[in-house]
């Protein structure tokens, strides 16, 4: 496993004699005994000047160093929404130790003023593992980054360009790895020209470091007893991200990827032209009745399980929203059961639940009866629980996605786009007759396989998988409550009919249906329910085809494609078997890039996506 990621040892809530609250690990306060917010207005949002700057931008990146119990982040949120100041605010903080969510309701009981945004807060809160986490609020106004983690290995993953710094670790003496040259060269790393930082602590080890890095320092009126603060300016070398003036976007493909970005981009603000070649969304790869949206962990946190995992719990995120907003999607309750393979599989199941202190409400191992007693019929074996997972109408998916655009995408449907082509520095997007269907500075293809029939992006090692699902009436009596999954899934019965999944047939262009893949499927049926399908024969099921989007390493391919002249080129391709569960991280990841805005995931998990990757390899 990379050190950078290992298992999270969360933080234990204390109080002080006098109600503060303290860290028995640190021997210290997490904040003055003379009061919390009104030392984060103090120290961190005075000593930034924020109220003065923040209208002045629109979009205000924070990179605060221990989020602890996130009080300065609510302060902050709070203090943003009473100056109805109209920037979006990013606010980035790196844990160690963070809290659960259960004992920051204990702490911010305390503080009742801020009980509705504590509330959010918690809501959204992710479980404790290793890695980032972004969280959105008031409509995408305010996102929060969490990076869990040790803050000189998560600093180093952050790509984000800052305005200011809140430095927020226990005091030097005791906490000396939160004030270490390493820390400093990472934000000073992070650093927009002229960002400012702000800190309680005037210590002389601080100050000196701090210079040392590029910031020129000075000292302030302290809060309350401490006669002192540090406060600081960026006076090194900073590269600035480019700004994209036109907030313009044209997007070709209008499955779960593209669907996703233009959500993405609208909730920004951004206006979208979303051209899709069929007279409706989904008709492709996310035009399946049902599948999985689901986590996978990994023993090493692998690449894949690690984007996987972020990849679930931001869409869960993003399906809650989007459900708030009474545009949610179509999808199942109770969970999902992945059945263990065989007695090794189920042991490395228990190992990584302990491994990273999964909590039960994220995964839960179940014996064969137990899983029964979910699943509501016989299984083959016993499982993992996962109760957040869903089966989900990936169609539905793509609707809730433009419905929760504000109005900010248009579409337009049965155009088929045949060429790019760049000209004075403006993409134009032209059908086979040479018509141009759209003009923009940036253009996002989101068009699985197909992209690869643009001269920008033939390169790029896609390839289709066809895959196979069947539906299987319902049978009287046998009444299956949740989805199941093993090598294959099957769902619960949805309009009267199971989606049994899928064949994976590399290599193979055929677009009807296969007896043979019928077939297949009814034996993934039977390894995970016994009896199930007893009865049924491939000729009674019915079913689709359809054609992953796959990448040679099995990644999806997110980012800016490289090359001369081809500025404001982005992809969002390859989702393969994962759409369902990446796509919504995905259009993130995009949309974040395409913005200049912090990226939401860790440096090396974007290296590991970014097209630019099977250049690396090749050379
Ligand atoms: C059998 C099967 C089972 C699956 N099960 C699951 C699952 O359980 N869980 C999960 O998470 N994922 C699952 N997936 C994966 C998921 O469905 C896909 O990853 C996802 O649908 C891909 O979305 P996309 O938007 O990238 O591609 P698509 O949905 O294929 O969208 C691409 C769109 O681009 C349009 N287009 C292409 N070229 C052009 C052009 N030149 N001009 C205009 N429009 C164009 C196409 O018409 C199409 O609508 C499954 C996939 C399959 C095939
Ligand atoms: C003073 S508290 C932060 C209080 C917080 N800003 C708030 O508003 O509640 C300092 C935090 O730094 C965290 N911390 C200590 N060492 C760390 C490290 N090496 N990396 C990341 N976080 C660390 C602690 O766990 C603690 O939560």
């Amino acid at each position: 496993m990379s050190p950078d990621f290992q298992p999270i040892v969360p933080a234990a809530a204390s109080f002080s004699a006098d109600g503060t609250l303290y860290s028995p690990q640190f021997d210290d306060v997490y904040a003055s005994s003379q009061g919390t917010l009104a030392q984060a207005q103090h120290v961190f949002l005075n000593g930034n000047d924020l109220l003065e700057r923040w209208n002045k931008s629109g979009s205000f990146t924070i990179v605060e160093t221990g989020f602890g119990a996130g009080l300065n982040f609510l302060a902050t949120w709070r203090a943003l929404r009473n100056a109805a100041a109209d920037s979006r605010l990013h606010f980035v903080s790196v844990e160690k130790h963070p809290f659960h969510g259960r004992d920051l309701e204990r702490i911010h009981e305390r503080h009742p003023e801020l009980r509705e945004m504590s509330a959010q807060l918690r809501e959204r809160y992710p479980p404790l593992l290793p890695g980032f986490h972004r969280l959105h609020f008031d409509g995408g106004r305010v996102t929060l980054t969490l990076l869990f983690g040790d803050a000189a290995l998560m600093l180093h993953q952050l790509q984000a360009r800052a305005d200011a710094f809140f430095l927020d670790g226990f005091a030097p003496s005791k906490n000396p790895q939160m004030w270490s040259k390493e820390v400093f060269a990472e934000l000073a790393r992070l650093a927009r020209p002229d960002a400012t930082l702000a800190t309680y602590t005037v210590a002389a080890a601080v100050c000196h470091g701090l210079t040392e890095a590029g910031f020129e320092v000075g000292k302030r009126a302290g809060f309350a007893n401490k006669r002192e603060m540090l406060c600081g300016r960026f006076r090194g070398a900073a590269a600035d991200a480019p700004l994209r003036n036109e907030r313009r976007a044209i997007v070709i493909g209008a499955g779960l990827a593209g669907t996703a970005c233009a959500q993405r981009l609208a909730e920004r603000g951004w206006s979208v032209q979303l051209i899709e070649r069929h007279r409706a969304p989904a008709q492709e790869g996310s035009g399946n009745p049902a599948g999985l949206v689901r986590p996978v962990f990994s023993l090493d946190w692998n690449t894949h399980s690690r984007f996987t995992s972020a990849a679930f719990l931001y869409a869960s995120r993003h399906q809650a929203a989007l459900e708030e907003a009474g545009m949610g999607p179509i999808h199942g309750e109770g969970g999902v059961l992945q059945l263990a393979r065989d007695a090794n599989h189920f042991d490395k199941q228990q190992r990584i639940i302990e491994q990273f202190s999964l909590s039960a409400d994220l995964v839960k191992v179940v014996q064969t009866r137990e899983a029964a007693e979910l699943a509501g019929v016989p299984v083959a074996g016993p499982a993992c629980w996962f109760p957040q997972a869903v089966w989900a109408n990936p169609a539905s998916m793509c609707r809730s996605n433009l419905d929760g655009s504000g109005g900010l995408v248009s579409c337009l449907y049965g155009h088929d786009v045949a060429l790019l082509r760049r000209t004075d520095g403006r993409w134009e997007v032209l059908d086979g007759a040479g018509e141009e269907l759209a003009s923009g500075p940036v253009v996002v293809l989101a068009n699985a396989n197909m992209a690869i029939r643009f001269s920008q992006a033939a390169w790029l090692p896609l390839r289709p998988v066809r895959g196979q699902i069947s539906l299987m009436r319902q049978q009287p009596g046998r009444n299956l409550r949740i989805a199941v999954c093993r090598e294959g899934y099957v769902t619960p019965a949805i309009d009267g009919a199971h989606c049994i999944g899928a064949s994976f047939n590399e290599e193979m262009a055929e677009p009807k249906m296969r007896t043979e893949d019928q077939m297949a499927n009814l034996q993934r049926l039977e390894a995970m329910l016994p009896g199930f399908g007893e009865g049924i024969t491939s000729e009674m099921l019915g079913g689709r085809v359809a054609f992953r989007g796959m990448s040679f390493d099995r990644l999806p391919v997110l980012g800016a494609l490289p090359g001369e002249g081809q500025d404001g080129l982005f992809t969002c391709l390859a989702l393969g078997s994962r759409g369902m569960t990446w796509a919504a991280l995905a259009a993130e990841i995009v949309a974040s890039r395409i913005t200049g805005e912090p990226m939401p995931v860790e440096g090396s998990l974007l290296n590991a996506l970014d097209p630019v990757r099977f250049l690396k390899k090749k050379r």
